[in-house]
């Protein structure tokens, strides 16, 4: 066994971490728009082509307001795929319906804080970001998948945000202190869903032929598709929410650039961050080899 996760401990792990709402973003507190907002590692702002500092800036917040919407939208569809993984054993193992419900919960958390969080940001931003969606649509699209790929793509999601927060934002000093203490408060929870989410790809992996297991592996990869056009498109309107913030229209040529980019930093950010984890890669290698390897060839593509 690579792991000894168990519906126990990560029960016991839940109520330690667990934290409110008004603790992580207070009435009175307001976001810092002098400094960026994502770590650099993430962002790659800071190597934006054709733009000044200022506008570098203002882009790298643009960024945090997307990585509000896009976790926002992620959890919208991990919220209900954990409920209905939930259902069918509600007798039983306390523990398991205990956890599970409690991850269900805390991502309905995440869902109302990150809407608060956006709304801060429109009050202080001063021009509006547009976002992909609606939430609905992508979800219902990436929930008609087959479960085994679906869980995968969550527990892709749930290691990246381990990784966020770890090796980029942990130790920048920067950074905007309230959104920094999101990302740090999101990682202490999200550290139990993705034990969760190892738990939930093998008990949906069991029984299955290899044979199955690369049709999910193909289904997953679909839906990787999918979240990267979206991320394409979410690029675009950065760009426009840039230029209407600092009211400098790019030309053809910059703005192609930067598109380029941006787009590999969001699927580093979305994508590659979460296929590259060794936890990942380490349910992926127990549940098929082959499966890893897959993966493996594709990853570097998205970093
Ligand atoms: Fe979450
Ligand atoms: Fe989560």
């Amino acid at each position: 066994m690579y792991h000894d996760y168990n519906f126990t401990a990560v029960l016991s792990a839940s109520a330690r971490a667990a934290w409110q709402i008004e603790d992580v973003l207070p009435e009175s507190a307001e976001l810092d728009f002098t400094r960026p907002f994502m770590p650099e590692n993430l962002a790659r702002t800071a190597a934006a082509p054709g733009l000044s500092a200022a506008e570098r800036r203002v882009l790298n917040q643009i960024r945090g307001h997307e990585y509000l919407v896009i976790f926002g939208l992620v959890e919208e569809f991990i919220l209900p795929f954990v409920l209905d993984h939930a259902r069918p054993q509600l007798n039983g193992d306390d523990a398991r319906v205990r956890a599970l419900l409690g991850f269900a919960s805390e991502e309905a958390k995440h869902i109302d804080l990150f809407k608060r969080f956006h709304a801060r940001f429109v009050e202080g931003f001063g021009s509006a970001c547009a976002t992909i969606g609606p939430p609905e649509a992508i979800g219902a699209e990436v929930l008609r998948h087959d479960p085994l790929a679906v869980a995968l793509v969550i527990l892709m999601i749930e290691w990246m945000t381990q990784s966020h927060y770890l090796d980029s934002v942990r130790d920048d000093g920067g950074l905007d202190p309230l959104f920094k203490s999101l990302l740090r408060h999101h990682w202490m929870e999200e550290a139990q869903h993705a034990k969760l989410d190892t738990l939930m790809v093998e008990a949906l992996a069991e029984g299955r032929s290899e044979a199955e297991i690369q049709a999910a592996l193909d289904e997953f990869l679909e839906i990787g598709v999918f979240l990267d056009g979206g991320l394409k498109a979410q690029v675009g309107l950065n760009i426009d929410a840039l230029e209407a913030a600092t009211g400098r229209k790019l030309g053809d040529d910059e703005r192609a650039a930067l598109l380029e980019q941006q787009h590999q930093a969001l699927r580093w950010t979305y994508l590659g961050s979460g296929l590259t984890h060794p936890k990942f890669a380490a349910t992926l290698a127990a549940m098929s080899p082959a499966a890893h390897d897959r993966v493996a060839q594709i990853a570097p593509a998205f970093c």
